[in-house]
């Protein structure tokens, strides 16, 4: 019984110092974790506006940005594609972009603050594929109706170079547009918008 007892102190002892250097160790296990939590330098950067200079773009061509690990796509329409889009809207699916994601200033035929420059995510409204860039007009591989657009690969969704879906294919809506807004006429930030995004 003796011999109980002294076990039971020592015991008792131990579990109190054990417990102590718990506590103690989850106070300095609590302090990595908690700065874990803080959003790295690196999260910080991946949702930060992208500045985007225009000033040496030429027309028809495409860019890309990545934005909140999207691709972003912003694309020096020419008067040509300008007037053909302005020929598409019986064969799309919401030619004014009532059921589609815009800000307000990008919600019109062009999709875009200005005619000429186009900004859009680049991705499938589908299941998220990335379309390819097909300006070119009635090429063999997708026919005559072809305008000039975005091409789906993965299940064949069509959209024209504003981003509208055409009807009777997989994708539901026209390319999301972020927001952007326009420092001058040569620079834009994607990811920060204004009522006064117009230049
Ligand atoms: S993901 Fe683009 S058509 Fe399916």
């Amino acid at each position: 019984m003796i011999q109980e007892g002294v076990d039971t102190s020592k015991r008792q002892f131990l579990t109190t110092a054990l417990s102590v250097v718990g506590a103690v160790g989850a106070g300095y296990l609590a302090v990595p974790f908690l700065s874990q939590m803080q959003p790295s330098a690196k999260a910080m950067a991946a949702g930060a506006p992208v500045e985007v200079d225009l000033s040496k773009m030429e027309p028809g061509q495409l860019i890309r940005v990545a934005w909140r690990g999207k691709p972003v796509w912003i694309l020096n329409r020419t008067p040509e594609v300008i007037s053909t889009l302005s020929t598409l809207d019986s064969k799309l699916a919401d030619p004014m972009s009532n059921e589609s994601n815009q800000p307000e200033y990008a919600k019109n035929s062009l999709r875009s603050i200005k005619p000429e420059i186009f900004v859009a995510v680049g991705l499938c409204t589908h299941l998220g594929c990335s379309p390819t860039f097909r300006p070119e007009i009635a090429p063999s591989d997708l026919g005559e109706d072809w305008k000039g657009g975005f091409f789906c690969p993965c299940h064949g969704s069509w959209f024209d170079l504003a981003g509208r879906v055409y009807r009777g294919v997989p994708a539901p809506t026209n390319l999301e547009i972020p927001p952007y807004r326009y420092v001058k006429d040569t620079l834009i930030i994607i990811g920060e918008d204004t009522e006064a995004s117009a230049a």
